[in-house]
C-alpha cells in the first residue's frame, strides 16, 4: 500500500475513492489528523494531511515520528511526501514541480529519531541517499506519464521556520549546494529511513527563496496561494499517475 503525505496547499485528495478516516494512535503521541484510506484506480492509498486537515500545524510542531510510525502501523509499504518549498536554483522557479534527491538538514530541536532511551542499542541508520531510488524513479516515470515536467536531482535545504528565512541565510544554503528550501523535510525523511519504509518527495515551488528573483525584497503569501492553487492540478494528475 502506497501512502501520500500532503502538504500546504494539498490538504485533500480529490480522487480518492470510497475514503473512509481511521484515528491511530502510536506509542509517539497522534498523528497530525486522522488517516483517510481510500483507492486511486483501484489501488489502495492511505493519505495523511501533514499539517492537520484544517492546516494548522506548523512545520516546528508536527509530531513528524507519529506520523510516520501510524503509516508503518497500517501496512503502508512506501511513501511519497509531497511539500512546498522554495526554490534557489534558477531552474528551480516558482510552480516548478522537483523531485529532489538529496537533502541539508538545518532544523534544530524537533524529535528526529525513533532510537532513544537506554533500553535499545545505539542505531546509526545509513543516510547517504536519503530518498528511496525506487520510489523517485516511480515518481519520475509518472510525470513523464502524465506529461508534466518533473526537474530529477536537487538539494533540499530543511529549516526550522517558521518564519522564512532572510536573505543572508538563503545566499549561505546555496553556497552549502541547496537548490530548494522547505520547512517539513525532516526528519520526515529519516524517520522513513529508521522504519526502512522507502520515502521520496515530491516538492512543488511555490515561490523564488529570499533575496531571489521576485522575492529580491520580500516573498509575496498572495503570490504563494496563487502559484499553488496552478500548481497543484499537476501534482494531482502526477500522483494519479504514480499509484
Ligand atoms: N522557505 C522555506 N519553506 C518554504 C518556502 C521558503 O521560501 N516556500 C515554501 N516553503
Amino acid at each position: 500500500m502506497l501512502a501520500i503525505i500532503g502538504g500546504t496547499g494539498l490538504a485533500r485528495l480529490a480522487g480518492l475513492r470510497d475514503a473512509r478516516r481511521e484515528v491511530v494512535r502510536t506509542p509517539f503521541g497522534d498523528p497530525s489528523c486522522a488517516l483517510t484510506f481510500g483507492h486511486i484506480d483501484g489501488a489502495p492509498i492511505v493519505f495523511l494531511a501533514r499539517h492537520g486537515y484544517g492546516h494548522t500545524i506548523a512545520p516546528h510542531e508536527i509530531n513528524y515520528r507519529a506520523n510516520i510510525w501510524a503509516l508503518q502501523e497500517v501496512g503502508v509499504e512506501r511513501v511519497i511526501a509531497v511539500a512546498t518549498v522554495g526554490g534557489i536554483r534558477g531552474d528551480c522557479a516558482p510552480g516548478a514541480l522537483v523531485v529532489p534527491d538529496q537533502i541539508i538538514d538545518y532544523t534544530s530541536g524537533r524529535h528526529g529519531s525513533y532510537f532513544e532511551g537506554t533500553e535499545q542499542p545505539v542505531t546509526h541508520i545509513d543516510f547517504t541517499e536519503p530518498y528511496d531510488a525506487e520510489t523517485r524513479a516511480r515518481l519520475l516515470a509518472a510525470g513523464a506519464r502524465a506529461q508534466r515536467a518533473l526537474i530529477d536531482g536537487a538539494t533540499y535545504g530543511c529549516t526550522q521556520g517558521p518564519r522564512l528565512e532572510t536573505a543572508a541565510e538563503i545566499t549561505r544554503l546555496e553556497r552549502d549546494g541547496c537548490c530548494i528550501v522547505g520547512m517539513t523535510g525532516m526528519p520526515e525523511a529519516a524517520l522513513a529511513r529508521e522504519l526502512e519504509l522507502p520515502y521520496a518527495a515530491l516538492c512543488v515551488v511555490a515561490n523564488y527563496a529570499a533575496g531571489k528573483g521576485s522575492s529580491s525584497t520580500a516573498i509575496s503569501m498572495e503570490g504563494i496561494r496563487r502559484v499553488l492553487d496552478g500548481a497543484m492540478d499537476s501534482v494531482r494528475e502526477v500522483l494519479e499517475a504514480a499509484v
